[in-house]
C-alpha cells in the first residue's frame, strides 16, 4: 500500500466501497463537533453550566491529544505525512478546489490536510487558554491559580477571541463541505460517518485494513488518563467569589 494519499488525473469508474477512514478518526471527528458545540451552548447559558462547560473543555483537549497522537501512529489516511504537503501541492489543490470537478483524492487534499493541522490547533489553544483562566466570580479553570490576574486577563481574551477564529474555521469548513457535495458532486459527509469510499480501480491499494482499534483503545486510555491527572493534580485554586 502507498503511504501518501493522492489523486489521479483521469479515474477509472469508482469500485465497490472501500475503508478509508478509520473508526477512531471518525469518533474524533464526530465526537468533537458535539464538545464544540458542548463547549459553546454551556459558555452562553449561565454560570450553572460552567462545570459542564469544564467536561466538554477537557474533552476537546483529550481529542485533539489524541488525534496529534492518531496522526503518527494511525493508518495511513490518518497520518499527517499523507495529508501535509507542500506549497506546490497547495497550489494544484487551491486550482481544483475551483472547478467542477469531482475529487479523486482518497484521504484529505493538500488544503483539507492544513486544515486539519489548523483545526487542531486552534481547538488545542482553546482547551489550554481555559485551563487558566477565571469568569471573575465563582469558577477557575485549574490552574488559574499558578498564574497572575493579568495573565489569567489576557488568556481569558485569547478564550475569546481564539473562538471567534474558531468559529469562522467552521463556516469555511461546512462551505467547503457544500460546495463539494453541490459544486464538484463529492460526497464528504457520508464517508466520515461510515468510513468508506468507492474508489477507482487505480487507488484500490489504498484502502485501509481495518479500523486499528486495539491501537486506539490503548492510545485513548492513556490519553484519558493523562488529562483526568491534569485535572486531578493541579495546584489547589486561589479563593475566589466575593465571600
Ligand atoms: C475547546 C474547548 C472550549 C471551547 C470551545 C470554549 C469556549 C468558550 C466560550 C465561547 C466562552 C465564552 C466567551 C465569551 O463570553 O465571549 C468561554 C468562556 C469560558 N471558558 Fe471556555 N471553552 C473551551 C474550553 C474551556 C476549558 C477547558 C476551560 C477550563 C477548564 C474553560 C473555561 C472557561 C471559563 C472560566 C470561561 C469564562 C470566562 C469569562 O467569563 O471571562 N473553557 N469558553
Ligand atoms: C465544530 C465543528 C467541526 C469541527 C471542529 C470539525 C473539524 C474537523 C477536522 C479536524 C477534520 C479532519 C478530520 C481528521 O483527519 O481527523 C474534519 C474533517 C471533516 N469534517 Fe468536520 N468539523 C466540524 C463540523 C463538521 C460537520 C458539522 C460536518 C458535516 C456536516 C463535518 C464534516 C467533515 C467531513 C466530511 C470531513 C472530511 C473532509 C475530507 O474528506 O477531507 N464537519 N472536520
Amino acid at each position: 500500500m502507498t503511504s501518501q494519499t493522492s489523486a489521479s488525473e483521469k479515474p477509472s469508474q469508482p469500485g465497490p466501497e472501500s475503508l478509508v477512514w478509520d473508526l477512531p478518526t471518525r469518533l474524533f471527528h464526530w465526537l468533537l463537533v458535539v464538545c464544540i458545540a458542548g463547549s459553546w451552548i454551556t459558555a452562553e447559558a449561565g454560570f450553572e453550566w460552567t462545570e459542564t462547560h469544564f467536561l466538554f473543555g477537557y474533552t476537546s483537549l483529550g481529542l485533539v491529544t489524541f488525534r496529534i497522537i492518531w496522526g503518527f501512529i494511525g493508518p495511513t489516511h490518518a497520518r499527517f505525512s499523507s495529508f501535509i504537503r507542500g506549497p506546490a501541492h497547495i497550489l494544484n489543490s487551491a486550482r481544483a478546489l475551483l472547478n467542477r470537478t469531482p475529487s479523486t483524492y482518497t484521504g484529505h487534499n493538500p488544503i483539507g490536510g492544513w486544515s486539519t493541522v489548523l483545526f487542531l490547533a486552534v481547538v488545542g489553544t482553546q482547551a489550554t487558554t481555559g485551563l487558566f483562566i477565571s469568569d471573575d466570580i465563582f469558577y477557575a479553570g485549574p490552574y488559574n491559580g499558578i498564574v497572575s490576574g493579568a495573565t489569567a486577563g489576557d488568556l481569558a481574551g485569547l478564550h475569546h477571541l481564539n473562538f471567534n477564529l474558531l468559529q469562522a474555521l467552521v463556516v469555511i469548513h461546512l462551505s467547503a463541505i457544500l460546495w463539494y457535495r453541490w459544486g464538484k458532486r463529492t460526497p464528504l459527509i457520508k464517508p466520515m460517518i461510515t468510513g468508506k469510499k468507492a474508489l477507482a480501480d487505480e487507488q484500490l491499494d489504498q484502502a485501509i485494513p481495518h479500523n486499528y482499534l486495539l491501537r486506539a483503545v490503548i492510545t485513548g486510555s492513556v490519553v484519558a488518563a493523562a488529562v483526568i491527572a491534569l485535572v486531578q493534580f493541579a495546584p489547589p485554586p486561589a479563593p475566589m467569589g466575593f465571600f
